[in-house]
């Protein structure tokens, strides 16, 4: 079932000379429990396609559909409703609330939401993530991968339709990398939850099921990832994007 769609979405930034064609035509269209990565340049339009996917933002002009709703139809009220509910966000930065305990943090969307938390469907995250001895700590008394591991649970606890993850293991060094994106890649399958994942880092991109690259804020490739699958066909690297990726992206290859 196709949970998120794109039509010929198009974000513009300013006016005239300094106009900025942020995203140029996107059509994208992502299957339920899809794990998808988007690469591609710096300033591609990378973070503003993840903008629009989750409704942080209105377009120029296009349609995302999400869960079979039209988002930029809602109102912003309506829009941040459905935000909550249906979109999960993780970031490089983590946005943890310093104040709250790991439990707290992870509940937090649901209690926004005037909703519990499905305990039995918490026990299974806080498990999978390995926090259960991490529950009471506060966010600062944690490590940047502990801390990773927090917001990936809080994004998962609402059951969204989607997972929008920027950049989630910038912050982190490899071994660390390696462990997060094995944690979201391992939630992707065991809770059947899709997730659009962006990384510079091509060699991340491989533990996913689709690599989409973007580039001017146009897709200019998309296909099913098959790199280690036996029989699957190899990924070919772009130069620039193997500069980027560096020491730490061959090293978490698998
Ligand atoms: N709020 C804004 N106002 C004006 N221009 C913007 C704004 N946000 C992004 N841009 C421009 O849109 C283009 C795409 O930016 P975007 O942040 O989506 O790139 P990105 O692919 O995420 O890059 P990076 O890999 O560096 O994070 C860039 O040229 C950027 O300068
Ligand atoms: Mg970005």
């Amino acid at each position: 079932m196709k949970i998120l769609e794109t039509h010929n979405l198009k974000k513009y930034y300013g006016k005239g000379d300094i106009e900025v064609r942020a995203l140029d035509g996107v059509d994208l269209s992502i299957e339920e429990g899809e794990f998808a990565t988007v690469v591609g340049t710096s300033g591609s339009g990378k973070s503003t396609l993840l903008h629009m996917l989750g409704g942080l933002d209105y377009a120029t002009s296009g349609t995302v559909t999400v869960a079979g709703k039209k988002i930029f139809e809602l109102n912003e009220n309506d829009l941040t409703i459905f935000r909550r509910r249906q979109i999960g966000f993780i970031f490089q930065s983590y946005n943890l609330v310093p104040i709250l305990s790991v439990y707290e943090n992870i509940v937090l969307p649901m209690e926004l939401d005037g909703r519990r938390a499905d305990k039995k469907f918490m026990d299974q995250i806080v498990q999978t993530l390995g926090l259960e001895n991490k529950l009471d700590a506060l966010p600062g008394q944690l490590s940047g991968g502990q801390q990773q591991r927090v917001a990936i649970a809080r994004a998962l606890v609402t059951k969204p339709a989607i997972i929008l993850a920027d950049e989630p293991t910038g912050n982190l060094d490899s071994r660390t990398t390696q462990e997060v994106l094995g944690l979201l890649k391992l939630t992707s399958e065991q809770f059947h939850q899709t997730i659009v994942m962006i990384t510079h880092n091509e060699a991340l991109a491989q533990l996913s099921d689709r690599i989409i690259r973007i580039e001017d804020g146009r897709i200019v490739n998309d296909y099913a990832n098959r790199a280690g699958v036996p029989g699957g066909r190899s990924f070919t690297r772009h130069e620039e994007d193997m500069e980027e990726a560096g020491e730490t992206g061959r090293e978490v290859r698998i």
